[in-house]
């Protein structure tokens, strides 16, 4: 057989090239299906918790219940955060964007607890634990920061989902909002090798401990194109402000051939599942409001880029609806994405641990394109 040449090899984007075998997540964007560790995602959202589902993606397989005790009371320990790291939090520009902060603080949290023996197993454990449990109260802390007022401390009787939820917003919450939030944070928290888990797997193949590594998969996350469509959807439907006139913007935008936030996948050519979930919950939450616009307005836009684009196979994704959820939970828009990037801080980590399972330095090739040989002419004669 013939070898292929790079130019035959070479997908822009890397666009179905497996890069890995991983045993985490698994998709059909076909039939729309999610799996974490063989589980479809419908079973998990109705009977798990995300402490579960963290514990089954880091160790493959349901905890029992002395080790789901365990890593439930661990995660708990670790929540809290020092005073140099609240230190370092309020020291940063009240106007930044969280997700830049919680970048830069999730990997400084690597200089006050220095992790470089990676073959240290306990150790690597408990980064782990204290990526997964930090990240709520550090995006919690800056929120309060920049709203002038004090941090709360994490509360150990509250589940994860009700103690990040009190954190931000200051009051315990129902447990019907625990719930939802419970199931968000399990639905955004693996995606196979999408762009912020292949740069964290990237950085974690160069034996990077998993604070940098999951810094890594912060910054790939907070594009547009990525995690930060779902604070893009909600101003899109504020912007559009009626149901009517949802058909001529998706009108415009399509002969302008720009995107429409929340729609299209590069993986599912069918609605993703997740979106499904997140439109029950959604209008569950709305059926208890006074104003139904902005759920009125995305049904529209679903049904109107249906229309018109499911032939290409582009359907709503997971940001669609959720904006719309956490609206009602009461987050700011640029909150979104740091809690896309909570939850998918324990998918992260399991690919973190598995990449270190079997680790390869990624090293793809390019194609070079640029002029060669070319004779230097001295800066005076230029
Ligand atoms: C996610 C995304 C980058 C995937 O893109 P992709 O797999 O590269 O899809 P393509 O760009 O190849 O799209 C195929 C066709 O559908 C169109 N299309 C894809 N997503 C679209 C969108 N959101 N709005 C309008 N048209 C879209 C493309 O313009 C293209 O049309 P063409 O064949 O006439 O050129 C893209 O759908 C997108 O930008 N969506 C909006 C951002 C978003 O919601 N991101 C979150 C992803 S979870």
């Amino acid at each position: 057989m013939t070898e292929l040449t790079k130019e035959q090899l070479y997908r822009p984007g890397m666009e179905g090239i497996p890069a890995c075998h991983s045993k985490i997540g698994f998709i059909n964007g076909i039939e729309g299906v999610l799996e974490y560790r063989g589980y479809p995602i419908e079973a998990l959202c109705k009977y798990s918790s995300f402490e579960e589902v963290s514990y089954l993606l880091l160790f493959a397989k349901l905890p029992s219940a002395t080790e789901l005790k365990a890593f439930k009371k661990d995660l708990k320990k670790a929540r809290h955060l020092s005073a140099e790291v609240l230190a370092l939090i309020t020291s940063l520009p009240k106007t930044g964007h969280p997700m830049v902060m919680l970048q830069s603080v999730i990997s400084a949290l690597g200089l006050f607890d220095p992790h470089t023996d990676l073959r240290d197993e306990k150790k690597n454990y408990q980064s782990i634990v204290n990526v997964i449990a930090k990240t709520p109260s550090i995006i919690a802390a800056f929120d309060r920061y920049r709203q002038n007022a004090e941090p709360i401390e994490p509360d150990e009787e509250l589940c994860h989902a009700a103690n990040f939820l009190y954190m931000l917003n200051g009051h315990k919450p129902s447990e019907l909002e625990s719930k939802i939030f419970d199931v968000c944070l399990i639905l955004h928290a693996e995606h196979s090798l999408n762009a912020s888990t292949f740069s964290t797997r990237v950085t974690a193949s160069t034996r990077n401990n998993p604070y940098i590594s999951c810094s890594a998969g912060i910054g790939t996350l907070y594009g547009p194109l990525h995690g930060g469509a779902n604070e893009r959807v909600l101003e899109m439907l504020e912007a559009i402000g009626k149901v009517e006139f949802v058909k001529p913007f998706v009108e415009e935008k399509l002969a302008k051939k720009e995107k429409i936030m929340g729609i299209g996948h590069r993986v599912y050519r069918t609605k993703d599942p997740r979106s499904f979930i997140l439109q029950d919950i959604a209008r569950e939450l709305f059926s208890q409001q006074n104003d139904n616009t902005l759920l009125d307005i995305a049904l529209e836009l679903e049904k109107v880029t249906g229309e018109k684009l499911s032939s290409k196979g582009i359907y709503p994704n997971v940001d669609f609806f959720s904006g719309l959820v956490y609206r009602i939970l009461g987050f700011e828009t640029d909150l979104f994405t740091p809690i896309f990037a909570a939850a998918r801080t324990s998918g992260w980590c399991a690919h973190w641990l598995e990449q270190m399972e079997d680790n390869r330095l990624f090293r793809p090739s390019q194609i070079y394109d640029g002029d060669r040989n070319l004779s230097y002419t001295q800066v005076e004669d230029r």
